[in-house]
């Protein structure tokens, strides 16, 4: 079955048709809506919440705000990632293509965390002046940001076949592959798996494995490591727009949530351990407190953390590892100038 000729009926709720060409019915109901107490999100915030050490998850931090501080995150001097990897597509695009039409007369390009797309877009713009025949189908938990995306991209690249995902990686992953029998090629950029740590890295690999068949193509970014102090300042942004991108989850959890953290009563503590390349980030209690989140009361010590994110850091040889562990061969690195990011090509065994 062609993604192009699956009736609008059979797609599920968080399927989010994109290009107005190839969509002519209205779109499906959502789900009905969840109470505050049966979401996912509070489930796993007060799991994560009444656990010890406390954790909250980081793929949360990404409502509109979050969304717009990331945005502001990416565009501080000392956050070089995204820097880097643009350079790798905008200036190797031509190489990067070819990898893909060598193998594939037409493909699905999948891209899980699309984002606003910016450096895929090079890509993208660069298969179309092709003539390749292939459809995106962008992914992000972010609701937000999909719905923009297939707001603009069609503006910016008219004629691209393009369908919008909205929701974990890994469930979206599972129903973008099934939506035909083309070859697949992935796009896991942005250091994205860096938010796992490595065990938990290992094993989605091998379950994103499972969901391609061999000859499929997965291209995934790498930050490498590198000077320590070059990778804490990434997280440690002189204008304190990381330690509000961390608060901000806090406040999500206030409206969301009905809980009432003050956010003057916790500060952001940005870790960076070069010896096994977790960059970790923690918000740490400024005083003895209660929380409440709902009908609970979660109860703060004077210093107790709160674990919110990892960015785990990587050396060419442990990326080429991760991709044999789970069923891949690494059969190209794209590198930036500094080498200090890879995006690298991983073939399905
Ligand atoms: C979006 C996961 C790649 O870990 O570098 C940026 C998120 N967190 N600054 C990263 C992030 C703090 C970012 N990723």
């Amino acid at each position: 079955m062609r993604a192009g000729n699956t009736p609008a009926s059979a797609w599920p709720n968080n399927f989010i048709p994109m290009n107005p060409d190839t969509f002519t019915q209205s779109v499906p109901e959502p789900f009905p809506a969840e109470t505050k107490t049966q979401s996912s999100f509070y489930r796993d915030v007060l799991a994560g919440l009444t656990a010890s050490p406390k954790k909250l998850q980081s793929k949360y931090f990404y409502d509109a705000a979050g969304d717009k501080l990331f945005q502001e995150i990416m565009n501080c001097p000392e956050y070089y990632l995204t820097n880097c990897e643009m350079e790798i597509f905008s200036e190797q695009t031509a190489v990067l293509a070819q990898t893909l039409t060598n193998r594939f007369e037409a493909f699905d390009l999948i891209e899980l965390g699309a984002g606003d797309a910016t450096k895929s877009i090079y890509l993208l713009q660069y298969l179309l002046e092709q003539k390749v025949d292939f459809t995106y189908l962008p992914i992000d938990i972010s609701s937000n940001v999909i719905g923009q995306l297939g707001q603009n991209l069609p503006q910016k690249l008219p004629g691209l076949h393009m369908r919008g995902l909205n929701g974990d990686y890994f469930d979206m992953l599972k129903e973008a592959s099934q939506l035909s029998l083309r070859p697949k090629v992935v796009l896991f950029m942005g250091s994205n798996i860096g938010n796992m740590p490595v065990k938990e890295a290992q094993e989605f690999c091998q379950a994103m494995r499972h969901q391609l068949s061999p000859n499929d193509l997965l291209i995934i970014g790498f930050d490498l490591k590198k000077n320590p102090k070059t990778i804490l300042a990434a997280y440690n942004d002189a204008a304190g727009i990381t330690k509000n991108f961390n608060l901000n989850l806090l406040k999500r959890i206030n409206r969301e949530l009905e809980a009432d953290f003050d956010l003057n009563q916790f500060d952001h503590y940005p870790t960076y351990n070069p010896e096994t390349g977790a960059c970790k980030s923690y918000l740490v209690s400024l005083k003895k407190q209660q929380v409440k989140l709902g009908e609970h009361l979660i109860a703060f010590e004077e210093n107790e953390l709160i674990d919110m994110e990892v960015s785990q850091k990587y050396n060419l040889q442990e990326t080429d590892a991760l991709a044999k562990q789970a069923g891949f061969e690494p059969i190209a690195h794209f590198f930036d100038g500094k080498k200090w990011f890879v995006d690298a090509l991983w073939e399905c065994v």
